[in-house]
Parts: C-alpha cells; structure tokens; sequence
C-alpha cells in the first residue's frame, strides 16, 4: 500500500493520513514467531463507524440484559426469560444473534448450574432456589453485533457456589485489565488461569472468547488460559470478548446429543461464565456491552 492510496480501513481517507503510522508501529514491534507473536489482520481493525455501531448494538444488549435482570426469578421457566429479551430487542430495532444462528433455536443462551453454555431456553426448565444461572445474549444492530453474559444467583445460593461466581467474574475483570495495547492476547489467559487456579478451580478451554463485530464470531479466539507475551498483537481498534468458563471441579465438558448445544461438565460440577464485549483502545480498553 502506497502513501497516497486510500487507506486499506475504508476510512476514505488516504493511507498517510489514516493507518501508515499504525502500521509502522507494528512493523516495529519485531514479534516473535516462536511465541506465537503474529499481527493482527486488517480485517479485524475496526473503523470509527463501526465502534460507533458496536456500541448502539451494546446498549440494546446491555438494556436486555438489566431487564433480564429485573425480571429473573425463582419458579419461573428459562422461555419467559427467552422471550421477554426476543420481544425487547426486536422492538428496540435489533435482532436475537443467537435465533438460528447455525440452527440454533432459541434467541438467548440460559445455562444453569453444571451447564456451562449453550444452555437453550425451555417452558420445562424452572429456576429454582440454589441455582446460579448465565445469561448470554447477543444482538445485532444495523449489522453489528455485541455480546455479553451475566450471572444470576436465584434464591439461597450455597457459598461455595456464591464463591465460583464472584471468582469468575473477577477472573473476567482481570482478564480485560490484562488487555492493553502493544501486549498481547495472550496475557489475558495467562491472568484468568492463575487466578481460577489459585482458588483451586479449572478453566474450560474447549470453548472461548472471540472477536465480534459484522459477524458473530471473528477472529482472534480468545483463549482462557494462556502465557503472558504470546500470541495475538493487541492493537488499537480490535473488537472481542472475554468470557471465561469457570468450573468448580475438571474442566472437561460435552455437548448434549440430543440437542446438538448444551454444553456441561462432564464431572456434573458447577460451571460459571461472565462475559463483555471489548475494544482496544489507544491507552487500554472500553467496554462496549456488558
Ligand atoms: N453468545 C455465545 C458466545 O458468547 C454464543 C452463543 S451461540 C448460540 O459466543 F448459538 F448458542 F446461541
Ligand atoms: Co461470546
Ligand atoms: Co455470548
């Protein structure tokens, strides 16, 4: 790309004037090959536009969410919940990611106890006093998406299931803390392993965080355990979540056969999961749904 040709962002604007500089900084930062150091494609860069969109898209989400939020309760079935955030995005403009997404049949994910994602919404699944719930929803805004998932403790929760809660939700913060421009993708693993580790928990690896922008899931996968100074380049303008899986006891799990989604742990432990869309900015990140 030459300096007077129009920036390869679609700014519009011409490479001189937009992302040389940019660029130039990467060159600079001589990554290295053998921990897996490698820049991050053009593709994934977001424009001002499309943060601008993210973060409409993330409003919707996190609106959804606090109604779930006001809502949820003990003795209630996962549909109403499904359908009460379905009818609340649609009516705010966007679109339920999830609804059809590869077949998938519902428009939020609900997964309670030893379900460690993917759980799908059912008038035969009733929340009751113990259980800690993940909600994850997804919408789409005039093509952009935001993603972002909360738990919720429905009753009496025992304190060690209280405990995998608060440790995985810290496990996140300290995971988007890690996330810094010129760092790496890595760190963020490296952060949440060792804390899930230090309180004697596992971190499921089978599944992961993910960038997220035009499509549901882009590049990088964002793995939840990891080494500190490998992998992905963090740079400004990148778009992803951290959602780590936390498990009480192994971190195996396996998908349901029957529904072809819901995924558990294979030892019948408890599993928790937070998640937030993130961006990469100039000094550190911003959250843009949570
Ligand atoms: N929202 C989930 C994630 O965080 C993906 C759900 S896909 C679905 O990536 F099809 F199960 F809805
Ligand atoms: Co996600
Ligand atoms: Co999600």
């Amino acid at each position: 790309m030459h300096r007077n040709d129009l920036c390869w962002c679609g700014s519009g604007l011409k490479y001189k004037r937009c992302h040389l500089e940019f660029d130039e900084k990467i060159d600079g930062m001589k990554l290295d090959f053998k921990r897996g150091q490698v820049r991050p494609p053009h593709e994934i860069i977001k424009t001002e536009k499309d943060i601008a969109g993210i973060i409409e898209s993330g409003k919707i989400n996190n609106a959804a969410l606090d109604l779930i939020a006001e809502n949820i309760k003990e003795g209630m079935d996962t549909l109403t919940l499904n359908d009460i955030a379905d009818k609340f995005i649609v009516d705010n403009g966007g679109i339920p990611a999830c609804l059809n997404y590869a077949g998938y049949p519902k428009s939020i994910c609900i997964s309670i106890n030893n379900v460690v994602c993917h759980g799908i919404p059912s008038e035969k699944t009733i929340l009751k006093s113990g259980d800690i719930v993940n909600v994850d929803i997804t919408t789409i805004l005039n093509g952009y998406f935001a993603d972002a998932s909360r738990m919720f403790m429905i009753g009496d929760v025992s304190d060690e299931a209280k405990k995998l809660v608060e440790v995985t939700r810290q496990c996140m913060e300290l995971g988007i803390n890690a996330a810094k421009p010129w760092h790496f993708l890595g760190d963020i693993g490296a952060v949440i392993e060792k804390n899930a580790h230090a309180n004697h928990y596992s971190v499921v690896t089978a599944l992961g965080g993910h960038g997220v922008g035009k499509k549901f899931h882009e590049e990088p996968f964002v793995n939840h355990i990891g080494e500190k100074n490998t992998g992905m380049l963090l740079v400004p303008g990148m778009v992803f979540t951290v959602e780590p899986m936390i498990n009480a006891g192994d971190f195996d799990v396996y998908t349901d056969e029957d529904d072809g989604w819901t995924v558990y742990t294979k030892d019948g432990s408890l599993s928790a999961q937070w998640e937030k869309t993130i961006l990469i900015t100039e000094t550190g990140t911003k959250v843009l749904a949570e």
